[in-house]
């Protein structure tokens, strides 16, 4: 059952979390920045983006019947979908100033309000015009997470902490900035053994709540027993493969990964500054917290589980998306109950806050790659309103993330949730392993 009262409430969450985020921007300038990787559009494509697509979606699926700035409803479309973030053909562009693009987002909330209330207190599912309204706010939760790891990459001096943001986890204030091989202690790992059992992957079109196209369907698939990493790798765990040459020996990565790491010269993770001495988050410089997950992209977290193998009983790799199911089944709800996610802070937290839970961090705090591609699920069908969700990713360039992080919010913390990025991206996302007990 939906009701206008809630899903304005969500609406009006997510838009406010937009304003919030964006309140960091230091200067107007600062609405042009992009990350020194080129692959993505300046801040105020985004800003204007979540806006536009209300507009766009509400006007396909017939609930509004004219657009409010034909010339921004087409400029800020454009690269609507985050997927083809290799196309920057249109970096090219002037982008409207700050003031133009808020006035207009103004006339978009009032617009959205109307559409709303007019919505009647009934059920509804993806065949009804209202499912919008629910994508849109669904999509602008996803680029507050996206954009926020945006920030993440330019540079510090754009931003300042915004005052309506969430905090970071109170361990920022206590983190160490001492190196872990000079006494800083950081979560050893442990493995915990799953049982193997039948998993079904996919949601059922019954459920009302939203869902993306990918999240449909049915496969029932059987896990294997596995063991898996008690925590998250952690910066200190990392800190380990960085100092033992993993950045400078080709055997622990694929072709592709290494080719990757040539290519940006990277020597350690994104995010650690002064080769870990400090960490950067959304829109600080903190003293390394050793116990914090450690951000990598996909190539970072094969060759650090390749780096693992060399020292273990078994070749060690990261997850299935039936072994995550399968232990998020076994850890149950306490799993989400503690769960560093939902913005409740603005930043990852220890791995190892909670070490009374069987395994922490099943779901939230950070993304988790797995081994698998992004694929459809059986039943797969593409949304007539964003027939380009998933479908350009299923090209075996995408890999599959699941669990969340402190940023996901909405439909991105539920179970059925599949998110996928190119293995070179970066997210706020990280490591955890298996392997074959
Ligand atoms: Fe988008």
């Amino acid at each position: 059952m939906h009701n206008p009262t809630t899903i304005f409430n969500d609406f009006r969450s997510a838009w406010s979390t937009t304003e919030n985020l964006f309140s960091a921007l230091k200067t107007e300038d600062s609405l042009l920045a992009a990350p020194e990787h080129g692959l993505r559009h300046p801040l105020a494509f985004y800003l204007g983006h979540v806006a536009v697509f209300y507009v766009n979606k509400l006007r396909a699926a017939g609930l509004i019947r004219e657009g409010i700035h034909p010339l921004f409803e087409e400029l800020f479309a454009i690269g609507v979908d985050e997927h083809s973030w290799d196309d920057m053909t249109k970096n090219s562009r002037s982008w409207p100033s700050l003031s133009a693009i808020n006035d207009y987002r103004e006339e978009v909330y009032a617009l959205v309000s109307q559409a709303i209330s007019r919505i009647e207190d009934a059920a509804f599912d993806d065949t009804n015009p209202e499912w919008a309204i629910l994508m849109a706010i669904e999509h602008e939760r996803i680029h507050i997470e996206t954009t926020s790891v945006l920030m993440r990459e330019i540079p510090l001096v754009n931003f300042r902490a915004p005052e309506n943001f969430p905090t970071l986890h109170p361990s920022s204030k206590a983190a160490p900035s001492l190196h872990p091989k000079a006494g800083v202690d950081y979560p050893k790992p442990e493995w915990v053994a799953v049982s193997g059992g039948e998993v079904r992957l996919g949601k059922s079109r019954n459920c009302s709540s939203f869902g993306w196209d990918c999240e449909y369907g049915e496969a029932w698939r059987f896990a294997e027993p596995f063991e898996v990493s008690k925590y998250l790798v952690s910066n200190g765990e990392f800190y380990e493969f960085v100092s033992d040459g993993g950045y400078t020996d080709d055997s622990y990565w694929t072709d592709e990964g290494a080719a990757w790491r040539k290519f940006r010269n990277r020597n350690s993770p994104q995010f650690w500054v002064d080769g870990g001495r400090k960490l950067r988050t959304c829109f600080e410089e903190i003293p390394m917290p050793w116990s914090w997950p450690v951000i990598a992209n996909f190539h970072e977290a094969k060759a650090f589980a390749n780096w693992r193998t060399k020292n273990d009983s078994a070749p060690v790799r990261l997850m299935t998306e039936s072994e995550h199911h399968r232990m998020r089944t076994v850890v149950g709800p306490r799993a989400v109950s503690t769960a560093n996610f939902d913005l409740r802070f603005g930043s990852e937290a220890p791995v190892d806050r909670d070490t009374s839970l069987p395994i922490c961090d099943v779901v939230g705090n950070v993304w988790q790659w797995c081994e698998d591609i992004f694929l459809p699920l059986t039943g797969f069908r593409p949304h007539s309103l964003y027939p380009d969700y998933s479908t350009p990713s299923f090209d075996g360039k995408h890999q599959l993330l699941l669990g969340g992080s402190f940023a996901s919010t909405g439909d991105a913390t539920g179970p059925w949730n599949r998110n996928n990025f190119r293995r070179h991206f970066y997210q706020h996302a990280g490591i955890r392993l298996v392997r074959k007990p």
